[in-house]
């Protein structure tokens, strides 16, 4: 069996009380924001499955494409055993792929999504019983730490899928500092999305199905079991664009008309057309994001990208 833990110092209790006030202090906001970890409920994290098999969405099967075709040469460079720590993990399927080339003697999948995750990890256990397995649920938006249970040799960091984007680029360089100094030895294999077109980085975040949509819509229903709150979601819709200046995909809830949302003793008022900005995915050109890598303490950065150059795959020492 999987070890699975929830790796939080503080109480059941405290953590939805912090929860409910990071909620609170984002919809009072003069400009109302959310945090994209919302996305992820149960529910949310099965349309996120759904968007990353949906045509207009690249990313994740260019991505899978640059991992299959170069996996040998990234093992190579790599080396086989140590641990494998899943960033964002999910259904584990990414790295799934890397165990027979990378042979990795632990596997550490993390993910917010706890639910999801251990589901998951049970099934892959089962494939590779000699892997040996711990399941984390962490926040990396809150102050976090690695259990002892991770094995401190060769720690090579795994974090596919372009996630980093979610982070403004000063917390991303402080997010890359902090796991370049719990992996000496090892280094970071990680997933960039590239400055392109703006009319298919737009098409990625509003596909015509609708499923972004969902996704991003669905937040609020997140939001109202959290915070007891009395979104309607029928009064709200999906926003995405490309903010050109910024180099990031934005994504809003925009209200369609006037409303008033109440929680607990507040309320927010919302005119029509206002809206709450629920997500920022950052792309980067390559040398930019290896400039970034190298400010946070990485070297000799190999990087693999698909003929059209819209992914990046990127492997970075630690040391
Ligand atoms: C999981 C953060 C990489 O930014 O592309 C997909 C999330 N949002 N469609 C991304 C997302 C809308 C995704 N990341």
């Amino acid at each position: 069996m999987p070890n699975l833990q929830v790796s939080s110092p503080t109480s059941e209790q405290t953590r939805h009380r912090v929860i409910q006030l990071e909620l609170e202090a984002g919809l009072l906001a003069d400009k109302a924001y959310t945090s994209p970890k919302y996305f992820y409920d149960t529910v949310g994290s099965v349309l996120f499955e759904a968007i990353c098999v949906l045509p207009e969405y690249y990313p994740t099967r260019t991505e899978a494409s640059i991992l299959t075709k170069h996996l040998s040469e990234m093992a190579h460079v790599i080396g086989s055993g140590g641990t494998l720590i899943d960033l964002g993990a999910g259904n584990c399927a990414k790295a799934a792929h890397l165990f027979p080339m990378l042979h990795p003697d632990q596997y550490v999948p993390i993910d917010i999504s706890v639910n999801h995750l251990s589901d998951a990890v049970q099934r892959l256990q089962q494939r590779f019983p000699h892997i040996e397995m711990t399941a984390l649920g962490i926040d990396f938006s809150q102050d976090w730490c690695l259990p002892d249970e991770v094995r401190s040799e060769k720690r090579i960091f795994f974090y596919p899928g372009s996630s980093i984007g979610n982070f403004e680029p000063d917390i991303a360089r402080n997010f890359l500092k902090k796991l370049r100094s719990s992996c000496d030895g090892g280094g970071i294999l990680i997933g960039i999305d590239l400055i392109k077109d703006q009319a298919i980085l737009n098409a990625a975040y509003d596909d015509e199905l609708g499923v972004t949509a969902a996704f991003n819509l669905n937040v609020l229903r997140h939001i109202n079991r959290q915070l007891g709150s009395d979104f309607d979601i029928r009064e709200w819709k999906h926003f995405a664009m490309f903010n050109a200046e910024r180099s990031r995909v934005e994504m809003h809830l925009e209200a369609i008309t006037e409303t008033t949302v109440h929680w607990q003793h507040e309320h927010r008022r919302f005119m029509r057309g206002e809206r709450i900005h629920t997500e920022n995915s950052y792309k980067y050109t390559l040398p930019a994001f290896l400039a970034l890598l190298e400010s946070a303490g990485f070297n000799n950065a190999r990087s693999w990208t698909d003929k059209d150059n819209w992914f990046a795959v990127v492997y970075a020492h630690a040391n």
